[in-house]
């Protein structure tokens, strides 16, 4: 390969198609303009006082989402993939090791593994909740598996109770990956009570702006119980310094901007009415799209609540996805395929052991799966035109 060809990226046109949409997936203008004056003079605090790196609010902020969160601690970090690395760097993983992760599902995890040169082993998820299926996870274990990396996908819990037993019956670590369920909890049953990301041995998350709780840039944080495993994290994150100039460990640096901070302080009040604004605007779709022949709305699992990152539809009939999603464009409506292609199959990821056909729900889901506009500020009168639309 020549250098420029090493170089040449495939062309982008979305730009262009995004132009002609009225109605987006989310609305972060009209957010910004109910909370402009909070958010405007928590920046201009952290300008007047230039303490742009880890300022005071980094650390206000850290302690308000432990607080809200139950967890005892809260390490902001860079970015919610910088998350899924500390973690693994800060329980030891070493390259040759395995980490299972969901087929179906954000590069991050599998990425941030394959980084540091531990194998992504994929698993199977179910097709009702689109989360991780302990069995196929159960399948995946062998001797070199360290961790399982329950992904809570579209803003709901995977089966964290066997997850968890399956962990501990194998000696196996659980990171929760709870970038798009930040505010669901447990309901009932071993952990109720407890908020998504508290309960495995650690939790990710990421602020991006798009996120539940999105700050103005990329920010990201992890969550843990056991002092001594913070200790780390926070070592890792910081050049792998316990003390200044000291380097116990090879770390990175990954950092929560002081303004994303001060942003997220101002929103993390908020977090409850942003996700009932979301759980309403599922209600009011799955009750208009339920009976529609050949579509399916997703279900909430029992024993967990549902913050709806995503509201996602399915479509069994070969082909119909696209048309709709076709419709809805015509009509200046958004609406994205979360995720096209399961992880397994893509060049980066392809290896002999996943060859195609190997995971089918995750194989069947990306053919049938599309996710429609939701956000805190989403109305009924929007809801029903989206609807209209489909
Ligand atoms: C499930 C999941 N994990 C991790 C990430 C990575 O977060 P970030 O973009 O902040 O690196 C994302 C982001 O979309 C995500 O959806």
């Amino acid at each position: 390969m020549t250098k420029r060809q090493n170089l040449e990226h495939p062309s982008d046109n979305s730009k262009m198609a995004i132009s002609s949409i009225r109605i987006k997936m989310v609305d972060l203008k009209t957010q910004y303009g109910r909370l402009k004056s909070e958010i405007d003079q928590a920046i201009s605090a952290v300008i007047s006082d230039s303490d742009f790196i880890n300022g005071q609010a980094v650390q206000e902020f850290s302690a308000d989402l432990a607080n809200w969160l139950g967890s005892r601690f809260v390490i902001p970090c860079g970015n919610g993939t910088d998350a899924l690395q500390l973690a693994y760097m800060a329980l030891g993983l070493k390259p040759g090791d395995e980490v299972i992760v969901p087929a179906f599902n954000y590069v991050a995890a599998a990425e941030a593994a394959a980084l540091l040169g531990i194998v992504p082993v994929f698993a199977d998820v179910d097709s009702q909740s689109f989360n991780l299926d302990p069995l196929s996870a159960a399948a995946a274990i062998g001797p070199k598996t360290k961790a399982i990396v329950a992904v809570h996908l579209f803003g709901q819990s995977s089966k964290l109770e066997e997850i968890h037993s399956l962990c501990e019956k194998n000696g196996l670590f659980l990171i929760e990956d709870n970038a798009q369920a930040i505010g669901a909890e447990m309901t009932n049953g071993k952990f109720a009570g407890k908020k998504l990301g508290t309960i495995g041995d650690i939790g990710t998350t990421s602020f991006f702006p798009t996120k539940n709780l999105g700050c103005m840039g990329d920010g990201g944080a992890l969550f843990c119980q056991d002092e001594e495993l913070a200790i780390r994290i926070r070592m890792m994150a910081n050049h792998g310094q316990r003390q200044r100039y000291q380097y116990d460990a090879i770390g990175m640096n990954s950092r929560l901007d002081t303004i994303q901070a001060a942003i997220l302080r101002v929103k993390l009040p908020h977090l409850n009415s942003f996700n009932k604004v979301r759980q309403e605007t599922a209600d009011a779709y799955s009750l208009i799209l339920k009976n529609r022949p050949g579509l399916i709305v997703p279900e909430i699992a029992t024993g967990s609540s549902h913050v709806f990152h995503q509201y996602t539809i399915r479509f069994e009939e070969q082909g119909r996805r696209d048309t709709v999603r076709e419709n809805l464009r015509l009509a200046g409506i958004q609406s994205m395929v979360y995720y096209p292609l399961p992880l397994h199959l893509h060049t980066a990821y392809r290896t002999p052991r996943h060859p195609e056909g190997s995971l089918p729900t995750a194989e069947k889901l990306s053919s049938q799966v599309l996710s429609l506009p939701i956000h805190s500020e989403m109305t009924e009168a929007l809801v029903q035109e989206i609807c209209s639309a489909i």
